[in-house]
Parts: structure tokens; C-alpha cells; sequence
């Protein structure tokens, strides 16, 4: 397979978009697009179609079995060759009918599908109400078809120019307008768009997976343009209206490959998506001066304040991500906190009252063990939050507080971005809190803030860490024990680092508290046994690389995870030392991570696992 491109750090991982213009009936080409674009997940699904001057939409809550069905049962007529359609992840707004894509004005003139976060909606959804616009759901999308509506006299191409420039976030757009038949308007600001040309038809899409079937030549639509698709032209233009060049390009990808975004398996697609997942998870919660915003999640400042003691309840890598929260809420907000393994808290009879705050972190969001723990608590009048990847959870309804994770589907059985996001998003629930509370204040927060502003960059530098640990996988693929070692909030990376390499590789591997090896478990060191050790946090590194020196002076192989400024010190006590961008706050720990990930997910490979469905391992565990 020889992979032609592939546009990292902007994969799409949300909604799915459908645009067709040609001779054929655009209700076939959108529903098969769509379909097409179900291994990214969603929740609802819909389409818009034109034709004589009309258009003609549905919208189904479910899968695309569901669309097609009302699509072609007759009751409804969806002839017409032009049209958009779009699979829904839903961010704002719960997964029903009427937040379902498309979106439209108040006249039904405009329909428009929409991929991304437009951050600004509220301001945007006010002043419009202000003109009279009427809202029909609660997306952030439908403030883009009324600012359409309130530019109805000029070319559609334009609108979306100003929309783009009006709505800040990320946005890509498939837009249709009655009194513009066989023409579809695309836009990208921040959220990936591409361009399929056929013979005579053209596509408009999220990925490629869409127009595969049909045709091989495509365009990426570059950032902060316009795109006017017509079934025999396309024009680029940028938001002033100036024409581009469009560049043309083959697909060589399969089908599956192309699914995979060029990736041979959704587990490493979902890897190299992290630096996104933390973006979106991100967006729209840092203010201009720095502050964390968690408006809309119903973490308001009385609560905020009036918490006395946290309680994080969760189960394995969300259990991980439970561990690091506990640093940054202790750390920065000064709240006691105790982290509960899911299946183990309601047993113990945790002291709760109404000033404790339950915290259940899920992806999923319908793991049993997890769900019982909070309803539990909520019968012993606790608050609750969740944490999820996905709106309209189980675990989302039972919560007072939802915060929500933006990492898109994931596919692949084991955590990887949903972790990345869950403890990006912990972290800024840390620094919220300490501010809401008084403990810090804005310009004191300055520091972690800026941290996690910038861990989507470190994260891509850390993913190129991927060849060495490739090599490190091949040079110990016959290694019959590991050990993961860390202290503070390394620990809970180096327990993740262990349950990637169980679960994927089918290894045995121990994560330890560094400190704690001593105790006991220093009697498995050998020569043979290969020790990772995790060393970000800069107060604890001394006594960390005792430790890890003690391992070595047992015969274990030791490999060190450590800040580039430390690599010096580390080599002393290490076989092998792997830098990490230097970086402050807790943000080390979380991009230790990676390498690790990387590491198992090489070392599966070379053993010809099936690594997105690793052996007897659920992606949604609803059995205690
Ligand atoms: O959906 P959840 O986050 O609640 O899932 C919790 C665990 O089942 C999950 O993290 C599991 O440990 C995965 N196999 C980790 O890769």
C-alpha cells in the first residue's frame, strides 16, 4: 500500500460531510457517502436535497439504515442531483431529531451541514435573536444558516466567506441554497474538507472514504477557503474572494486503508489523532485572558465553591486518567481528593453528604461498573460530573455536571486519544477550580494554562518518537516481563504504559509506584526484566533515579522517560533515555504517555496482533 498523503494534526474526527452535484440521483451518492463514513461513529444522520427550486430534507436519529429507510419509503419524494448530507457526533445539544443535521434559516432557503465547533455561537445566536431569527435546535451549526439568511442577497460563495470569518473555531461547511440549484458551497476553517472529481459530478466531503467508490482524483481544500462545486467545475477562492490554483491529487488508498484515514489500523490513527482530540477538547474553554471557561457544563461558581471533597470514580485507562485529576485538583485547587476504582467504591461505604462532588470518567460513558458508582452517590445526595467522550451517555444523563471530552470516535478497543482529552480536560477542571475558589488567580493559573495550550504541539513532536520505539519493540520483542515505574503523577502514566502493553501485546507488565518497589516487587529484577521508568516531574527526580538505579543494579534493562533537560542525569542510571519535550506544570506525564502507547501498539504489531480488537476486551464493558 503506498499512502500518497495523509493530513496530519487536521484529521477529522468528528461529523462525517456528504456534497454531491452531478447527473445521478444525490439521495444514492449522499446515503452511500455516508455509509461510507460510519466507521468514524455518530449518533444521528440527515440529508438535504435540491431540485426544481426546492429542497427537500430528512433527518433520523440512529444509523444510516434508519435515513435510507425513511428516505425510500415513499412517503417522502427525493428526486434532485445536488444536495449535502452529514453524519452527527454531537458536541452541542443532545443526539435527537431536531439538533440532527442539516441546519436551516428561518425561510428553509439555506440548509447547511457542519463539521467542528463554532466557539462563539452564543454571542452569534443572541444577536440574531435580536433580528428576529427563530432557532429550531441547540447547535451551535444553526447560527450559520441564519447568518446566510441575513446575507441572502449576497452569492452563496460570499456568505460563507463572511461566516467563516465571523465564526471563530473550527468549521467546515456544506452548504445548499434553493435559489442557487446545482451548486454546492463548501468552507474550511479548521475542520478538514475535501474535494472529489468525477466525470461530469463532483464531490464534497470530510474524508475521502466518501467519494472513494466513485473516484480517484481529489483536492484537499485548503485553510480559510471557499469552494464552489458544480457538477463539471470547481473554484477555490479565499475569504476576500481572490481564486486559487487547485491542486489536484490521486488517491491510491483501498477502500479500508482510506477509512483508516492511511493508517493500517484505527488504533494508530487514533494515536496520531491525540494532538486534535486535546485541540477540540480545548476549544472554546480558554478565555482571552487566559481563564479556564467551563460555561454550559453546569459547573457554575456557587458549586464551584462549595465542594468540600472530590471523589473520581472510574475503571482502567479512565481510572488512569482519575489519577493525574487527583494531582491537579490537590495541586492547584486544594481539594482533598479520593480516586475509587468504579467496581470497588459503593462497596467500601464512602462518606458522602451534599458537599461532595462525584466525578465519574467514562468515554464510553456506559460502563456499568462506573454508572452504579454515581447513581450511588447521587443516592447519597452527592453532586455528580461526568467526564465523556460521548453527549447523551448514560453516564452523561445520570450527571448535575457534564463535561464532555471532544476526541471524537474511537474505534479502537483500547483508550488512546480519549485519555489524552480526558486529562487535558481534568487538568483545565483543576485550574478552574482553583480560580472559582480563589486559590489562584487568573494570572497565577498563566503557567498550566499556557501548558496545555500548547500540548497539542508537544504532542506532535512526541508521536515522532514513533521509529525509536518501533526499534525498542523489535530489539525486546521476546521480553517476558516489564515493569512501569513512576512517582507523583508519573505513576498513573507508568500504570497506563503497563495496561497498553497487557492489552495489546498480551505481555505481562507491572506498573509500580517507584517508591514502592522496594517493598517487595524488587525481587522479580533480573537481567532480562526491561524497566520503563517515568520521570517528568522535575521535584521527584532525584529520588526517582535512585530508584531506577536500584533496578539496574539488579540486572534489569532500565529505559528512562524524562524532560530533555534531565537527560544528562537520567543517563547515569539508564540503559537507554528518551527525551521528552521540556514542558511545565503536569503536562510531562501526559506525554510520557505516548511513547508508551506507541511501544505496545509496535510491539502487537510485530507479534501480528490484532491490535484495534485485542482478544477478550470490549470497547463498552455493561457488565459488573
Ligand atoms: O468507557 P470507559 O472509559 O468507562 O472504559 C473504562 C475501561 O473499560 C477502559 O478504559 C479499558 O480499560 C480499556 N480497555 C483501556 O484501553
Amino acid at each position: 500500500m503506498r499512502v500518497l498523503f495523509r493530513v496530519r494534526g487536521s484529521n477529522a474526527i468528528m461529523c462525517g460531510i456528504v456534497g454531491y452535484v452531478g447527473p445521478r440521483p444525490a439521495r444514492e451518492l449522499l446515503l452511500g457517502g455516508l455509509a461510507r463514513l460510519e466507521y468514524r461513529g455518530y449518533d444521528s444522520a440527515g440529508l438535504a436535497i435540491g431540485q426544481n427550486g426546492a429542497l427537500r430534507s430528512v433527518r433520523q436519529v440512529g444509523k444510516i439504515a434508519d435515513l435510507a429507510a425513511v428516505v425510500d419509503d415513499g412517503s417522502e419524494s427525493f428526486p434532485g442531483s445536488y444536495g449535502v448530507g452529514h453524519t452527527r457526533w454531537a458536541t452541542h445539544g443532545a443526539p435527537t431529531t431536531p439538533n440532527a443535521h442539516p441546519h436551516f434559516d428561518c425561510t428553509g432557503e439555506v440548509a447547511i451541514v457542519h463539521n467542528g465547533i463554532i466557539e462563539n455561537w452564543v454571542e452569534l445566536k443572541a444577536w440574531l435573536e435580536g433580528r428576529g431569527h427563530g432557532f429550531a435546535s441547540d447547535t451551535d451549526t444553526e447560527v450559520a444558516a441564519h447568518l446566510i439568511e441575513e446575507m441572502s442577497t449576497l452569492p452563496l460563495a460570499q456568505a460563507v466567506a463572511e461566516v467563516l470569518s465571523r465564526c471563530e473555531g473550527a468549521l467546515a461547511l456544506a452548504v445548499i441554497r434553493r435559489s442557487d440549484p446545482g451548486l454546492v458551497v463548501g468552507g474550511r476553517k479548521g475542520s478538514p474538507l475535501v474535494i472529489g472529481r468525477g466525470s461530469g459530478e463532483n464531490f464534497l466531503a470530510s474524508d475521502i472514504p466518501a467519494f472513494i467508490a466513485h473516484t480517484r482524483r481529489m483536492m484537499v481544500v485548503p485553510e480559510d477557503r471557499v469552494v464552489e462545486v458544480r457538477s463539471d467545475s470547481v473554484r477555490i477562492t479565499d475569504l476576500s474572494g481572490v481564486e486559487q490554483e487547485p491542486e489536484e491529487q490521486d488517491v491510491e488508498w483501498d477502500m479500508e486503508a482510506a477509512e483508516k484515514g492511511g493508517y493500517p489500523t484505527f488504533m494508530l490513527k487514533e494515536i496520531y489523532e491525540q494532538p486534535q482530540a486535546v485541540a477540540e477538547t480545548l476549544l472554546g474553554r480558554i478565555g482571552p485572558t487566559g481563564e479556564p471557561m467551563l460555561d454550559g457544563t453546569g459547573l457554575n461558581a456557587e458549586v464551584a465553591k462549595d465542594v468540600d471533597k472530590v471523589f473520581v470514580v472510574a475503571c482502567g485507562t479512565s481510572y488512569h486518567a482519575g489519577m493525574m485529576a487527583k494531582y491537579a485538583l490537590e495541586r492547584w485547587a486544594k481539594i482533598p481528593v479520593e480516586v475509587d476504582l468504579s467496581s470497588e467504591f459503593r462497596y467500601r461505604d464512602p462518606v458522602l453528604n451534599p458537599r461532595s462532588l462525584v466525578i465519574g470518567i467514562s468515554q464510553s460513558g456506559e460502563t456499568a461498573d462506573t454508572l452504579g458508582a454515581v447513581r450511588y452517590a447521587r443516592g447519597q445526595g452527592a453532586k455528580v460530573a461526568a467526564v465523556t467522550n460521548v453527549v447523551g451517555s448514560s453516564l452523561a444523563r445520570e450527571a448535575h455536571i457534564v463535561l464532555q471530552t471532544r476526541a471524537g470516535p474511537e474505534i479502537g478497543v483500547a483508550a488512546s486519544k480519549t485519555f489524552i482529552a480526558q486529562m487535558a480536560l481534568l487538568q483545565l477542571l483543576g485550574l478552574h477550580m482553583a480560580i472559582e475558589r480563589g486559590v489562584m488567580t487568573t494570572a497565577q493559573a498563566s503557567g498550566p494554562v499556557n501548558a496545555l495550550r500548547s500540548l497539542p504541539d508537544r504532542l506532535e513532536e512526541v508521536l515522532e518518537l514513533s521509529d525509536e520505539m518501533l526499534e525498542l519493540a523489535n530489539r525486546w520483542r521476546d521480553v517476558r516481563d516489564f515493569f512501569f515505574l513512576g512517582r507523583s503523577v508519573d505513576y498513573p502514566a507508568a500504570l497506563e504504559g503497563a495496561l497498553k502493553l497487557k492489552e495489546l501485546a498480551y505481555v505481562r507488565a507491572e506498573g509500580y509506584a517507584a517508591g514502592e518497589m522496594k517493598h517487595g516487587p524488587i525481587a522479580l529484577i533480573e537481567p532480562g526484566v526491561v524497566v520503563f521508568g517515568v520521570a517528568t516531574d522535575r521535584r521527584l527526580r532525584s529520588k526517582m533515579f535512585s530508584n531506577l538505579s536500584e533496578m539496574k543494579a539488579r540486572g534489569g534493562t532500565v529505559v528512562t522517560l524524562v524532560g530533555e533537560e534531565d537527560v544528562g542525569e537520567a543517563a547515569v542510571t539508564s540503559d537507554l533515555v528518551i527525551p521528552l519535550p521540556e514542558d511545565a506544570a503536569l503536562i510531562g506525564a501526559v506525554l510520557a504517555v505516548v511513547p508508551l502507547q506507541l511501544f505496545s501498539y509496535h510491539l502487537a504489531t510485530i507479534k501480528g496482533l490484532n491490535v484495534d480488537q485485542p482478544r477478550n476486551l470490549a470497547k463498552t464493558v455493561t457488565v459488573e
